[in-house]
């Protein structure tokens, strides 16, 4: 029994507030479904918890978005929101309450934080240069300029960095930069910005990020590796007018910056829940007897690890007891594309498939450590079929019409140890769930549900049936399994909410707590079996693919690109945690060995389709003179053969020839990345030629 825990502290759970420039897609949904399970999990084992959330409504691209659709943005985001909180409803996630950062109970908060880092001496001001869009009369941030690349002097590239070529720069080095607002030349323009000084607070962030105590290790040793060994860079929390969001009071014609305002969020919407619940905010945000547990995506870190601790403690609030950080989604094992039709909707989904699918496979998926996961859509049909239908629903529709007249028999049977079995069990599936290790409480459910198949097996309730002289025995194997799938059903239920409902109003006792898991029913009636759950349509699983992938074509091409991931990393410096902790470093080696790759710049003169491999293409590069090579590279999701084509590259030209089913590969093009789209070739500066070996 797990429902009297030691720990009574209060919990209260957020997930990150999604942007409201822009559709909740199954990318999102793996944070959103992981926080609920473990929301619904804390309930139904008795633990006094809310769950809030919000719409992060501020910022540059949600008014050029509006701009660009001639409406306002509360007209916007209004409407966004409203769209969110259906998708949420329809998989089954579900708010103690969903707010807004647009609202007073925010603005009120934020002045006050506001001051008091004022008060604490962590603000300063100083003058920055950006470029600015004289027609649109709006700063530019680097995604909303383009212009000739300052290295390989590619066209039409982004403000930060080159397509062709890979180059990071800063958008005032591009040749003709142009607004993309506009088409206007932009300038360049210097205003008033306020940061916070976060090196002040560095003794106690050290403390708190390395305490071992509110994050993942990977995430602590990530804070240490790339900001805590050098002085915390200022945070700039301030942008000049026009911006949508709250003015500065004491610095006229300034805004906070989306990212100061939108944190603040999780306490100004716990405010208007406790408003609606005649509750104490100070009793969820100043009190030691609440737990405030943060679900975030990696790529959002360093907001929540560094600054809001810092703006948390600062301002005199709790901190948040622990930070459960996520990885990114992948499909089939490669990055969501709208083009590919990956990129999708969850109300798209909802059109076509089961919410519970997606809420099993994910948990199904799911650990605690910061790793992304993929989604493989013939893994999905499979697992779902297999272990939802055919292990775990099976149970009950081959029993169920055996007993629908007589009902569960009067004492529990002798079942061999099963039922107790799963009693035992249910303290390990709750500690994975409390654990974040849902994968694994998944698999311990499916342990029982194979041995109870095991038992339907055996003893084959159908022969039953056939002989009158057995049917007493028949309504005792029905009692068992019919409540070995109710056992199920309880540690199912903070994954499969609708299935446990459904599994209450069929056996006419609804799943409220953890330890109905603990008693057997007996002697009680069941309703008729009605169909719980269907196996996954694969031609919907396809079409759901086929008309994201239509859609994306006539989506208006707004002007916000990346927005998410690009605020984000531009502002924290490179977040993502996984390339060290998915490649180690390999064990040293002696200059010798290293002297033994000859590794030479090359130009790709000849860039070619492979029709028949999916992931190569064949590059013929010249080292200068007569000397090319031939290669073949797996590098085809990532670049197309005009990217490639005529581009320095760096191969590997001593490796030994290998023939490969489409020719002789005479050499490597060396590139980084974790592959499919996420593929960076490496490139060299202007002036190297080709033939020039690299040492
Ligand atoms: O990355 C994002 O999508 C942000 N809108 C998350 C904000 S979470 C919190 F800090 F508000
Ligand atoms: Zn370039």
């Amino acid at each position: 029994m797990i429902d009297q825990k030691s720990n009574d502290k209060k919990l209260l759970v957020t997930a990150a507030l999604p942007y409201a420039n822009g559709h909740i897609h199954i990318g999102h949904l793996v944070e959103y479904i992981q926080t609920d399970i473990w929301v619904r999990f804390q309930k139904l084992t008795g633990r006094r918890c809310i769950f809030i959330c919000a719409d992060d409504t501020h910022g540059t691209a949600i008014m050029i978005r509006a701009r660009q659709e001639g409406r306002s943005e509360l007209d916007l985001i209004a409407q966004m929101q409203a769209a969110h909180e259906k998708d949420f409803a329809g998989f089954g996630i579900q708010f103690d309450h969903y707010g807004s950062t647009n609202s007073a109970e925010n603005y009120q908060l934020c002045s006050e934080i506001w001051e008091k880092l004022r008060s604490e001496g962590l603000i300063r001001e100083a003058d920055v240069e950006q470029l600015f869009d004289p027609q649109a009369g709006t700063f530019l941030a680097d995604r909303f300029v383009k212009g000739t690349c300052p290295i390989c002097k590619s066209p039409d590239e982004y403000g930060d960095n080159c397509n062709k070529c890979s180059a990071t720069y800063s958008p005032s080095d591009l040749i003709d930069p142009v607004s993309t607002l506009s088409g206007a030349t932009p300038i360049k323009k210097t205003a008033k910005h306020l940061f916070v000084q976060l090196e002040q607070l560095r003794g106690f962030l050290t403390e708190w990020t390395q305490s071992g105590e509110h994050l993942q290790p990977e995430i602590a040793n990530y804070l240490k590796g790339h900001f805590l060994g050098k002085p915390l860079r200022d945070w700039d929390v301030s942008r000049p007018e026009p911006y949508f969001g709250f003015a500065i009071p004491d610095s006229p014609g300034n805004y906070w910056y989306v990212w100061f305002d939108a944190p603040i969020g999780y306490i100004a919407s716990t405010w208007q829940w406790c408003k609606e619940h005649q509750e104490d905010l100070a009793d969820w945000w100043k009190s030691d007897q609440t737990q405030i547990h943060h679900f975030i995506g990696k790529d959002i870190t360093y907001f929540h690890t560094l600054f809001w601790p810092g703006v948390l403690r600062s301002a005199g609030y709790a901190l948040p007891t622990f930070v459960h950080i996520h990885g990114f989604l992948t499909v089939d094992k490669e990055k969501m594309a709208k083009s590919k039709g990956t990129m999708i909707r969850a109300s798209k989904y909802l059109e076509l498939l089961d919410p519970s699918y997606l809420r099993y496979y994910y948990a199904s998926k799911l650990g605690s450590r910061p790793e992304d996961i993929d989604l493989n859509l013939q893994e999905f049909i499979a697992k779902v079929d297999s272990d939802l239908v055919g292990k775990v629903v099976n149970l009950a529709s081959r029993t169920a019409r055996f007993v629908e007249t007589t009902g569960l028999s009067l004492e529990y049977p002798h079942d061999g140890g099963l039922y107790a079995a799963g009693v035992v069990a249910g303290e390990k599936i709750a500690e994975a769930y409390e654990q974040g290790e849902y994968s694994r409480a998944m698999r311990l459910i499916m342990e029982l549900a194979d041995a109870a198949n095991g038992f339907v097996e055996n003893t084959a309730p159908w022969t039953l049936k056939k002989d009158p002289g057995q049917h007493v025995r028949l309504q005792e194997v029905c009692t068992i399994v019919l409540n070995l799938f109710r056992q199920l059903c309880v540690y199912l239920t903070p994954v499969l909410p609708q299935l446990s409902a459904q599994c209450g109003k069929f056996m006419q006792r609804d799943i409220v707590a953890w330890s109905d898991s603990q008693q057997p029913l007996v002697g009680t009636q069941i309703s008729k079996f009605e169909h719980l759950m269907q196996r996954v349509d694969p031609k919907k699983v396809q079409q759901m693919i086929d008309e994201s992938k239509e859609a994306s074509k006539t989506e208006s091409p707004v002007a916000t690109p990346a927005a998410t991931i690009s605020q984000a990393a531009s502002a924290a410096g490179a977040v993502g945690v996984e390339p060290l902790v998915a490649e180690p470093l390999a064990p040293t080696c002696t200059i010798e060995d290293f002297a033994k790759i000859d590794l030479r710049v090359a130009r790709v003169i000849k860039a070619e389709e492979v029709p028949e491999a999916k992931k190569l293409v064949k590059l013929t590069v010249s080292l200068g003179g007569d000397e090319t090579r031939t290669v073949f590279a797996g590098i085809k999701a990532a670049y197309s053969l005009e990217q490639l084509q005529g581009r320095l590259v760096v191969i590997v030209a001593n490796l030994q020839p290998r023939q490969m089913k489409f020719g002789l590969s005479e050499g490597m093009v060396t590139a980084a990345g974790a592959g499919g789209t996420e593929v960076f070739l490496l490139g060299v500066d202007s002036g190297a030629k080709p033939g020039h070996r690299v040492h």
